[in-house]
């Protein structure tokens, strides 16, 4: 029988045979991978600027170099998730016009400062080990080219995430005031950490669909869950409080329950109105305007080769 396109396109999602950018897709579907994934390499790109501030401030010369790679790493993530994107009818120009006119969303992480170094080791701890539990299962999202270029994101994140956790371990078992800063970082951390994974899945638009079409394998709250169960272990060995009052194990539930999250400080921030939404976005925006002599020189250059060698 003569298949629809759609009716061969919902057989691959079932057959969890991979979605690829020549294929038949619904409008719908590459619609919200473009907007997923755009906003993913926006994440990653934004994501550089909290630590760049703590790069030329590491207390030793390995935990600068340690910094350094993988505040590197992260700019690569990103141009691998922009060339993901175009796969799918998108240019760079298009998403980087999307992200300094403030259309496009970026994770609500990278709006909160950071004040010290333990910023560096709670961030790589916990925002880092966020992003693993977010982005292990999108090594099977149902799209080829995110797919496999998230396999390569996950094994450069663990190391991003085991620098981290060295950070906080150093630093709680270090002197009272390092032990201090480690646990402030934490407290700072914590909650913007959880709300990393998008709304509750009663708000969240997008969840039901993108389960339904394998782009996600878990739910915002699922995920949120298995987040604070790892860490929340994690947090003793470190030997730090938790910053929510409310932690309890469940036995039944087999989960630790725990605190409310203020949704509100949430929307704010994805809204615009977070700490360090503008800085942000104006940092991009003065690279881009300062980066424009390097785009010109380089077409410049290769229109000189190309009426050279005529290739
Ligand atoms: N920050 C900003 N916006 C957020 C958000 C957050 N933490 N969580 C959700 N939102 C936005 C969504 O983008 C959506 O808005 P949109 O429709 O305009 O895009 C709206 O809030 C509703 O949320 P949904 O849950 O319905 O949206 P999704 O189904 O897209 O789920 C998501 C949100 C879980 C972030 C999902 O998009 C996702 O898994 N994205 C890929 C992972 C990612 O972007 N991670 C960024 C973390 S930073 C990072 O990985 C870098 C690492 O190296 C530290």
């Amino acid at each position: 029988t003569v298949h629809s396109f759609q009716e061969h396109f919902d057989s691959k999602i079932d057959r969890e045979v991979s979605i690829e950018p020549r294929d038949w897709m619904p409008d719908d579907y590459r619609k919200t991978l473009i907007r997923q994934i755009s906003q993913h390499a926006h994440s990653e790109i934004i994501g550089m600027l909290p630590e760049g501030n703590w790069i030329t401030r590491a207390p030793s010369l390995r935990r600068k170099a340690v910094l350094l790679a993988k505040v590197q790493d992260e700019a690569g993530h990103g141009l691998y998730l922009y060339s993901a994107a175009e796969t799918l009818g998108i240019t760079r120009d298009q998403m980087y016009d999307q992200l300094h006119s403030g259309k496009a969303k970026y994770s609500s992480i990278f709006n909160y400062p950071t004040l010290s170094w333990a910023d560096m080791g709670a961030i790589g701890w916990l925002v880092d080990g966020a992003a693993i539990m977010n982005q292990v299962p999108l090594c099977r999202t149902s799209y080829g080219p995110y797919a496999r270029a998230m396999v390569r994101v996950c094994k450069e994140e663990s190391f991003h995430q085991r620098q981290g956790f060295e950070i906080m371990l150093s630093l709680s078992r270090g002197t009272e005031a390092q032990r201090k800063m480690a646990q402030e970082a934490f407290d700072r951390w914590w909650w913007p950490s959880l709300m990393m994974f998008g709304p509750p899945d009663a708000e969240s638009p997008n969840t039901e669909q993108s389960v339904r079409w394998r782009i996600k394998r878990f739910t915002n709250d699922e995920l949120r869950q298995k987040f604070v169960d790892v860490t929340t272990e994690q947090a003793k060995v470190l030997g730090l409080e938790m910053p929510d009052k409310d932690i309890k194990w469940n036995e039944e539930r087999g989960h630790y329950d725990f605190g409310k999250i203020d949704w509100n400080e949430f929307w704010n921030v994805v809204k615009g109105n977070g700490p360090c939404n503008k800085q942000r976005i104006d940092a991009r925006r003065n690279a881009w305007e300062n980066g424009q002599w390097v785009r010109d020189a380089a077409l410049a250059h290769a229109a000189k080769r190309k009426a050279r060698t005529g290739e």
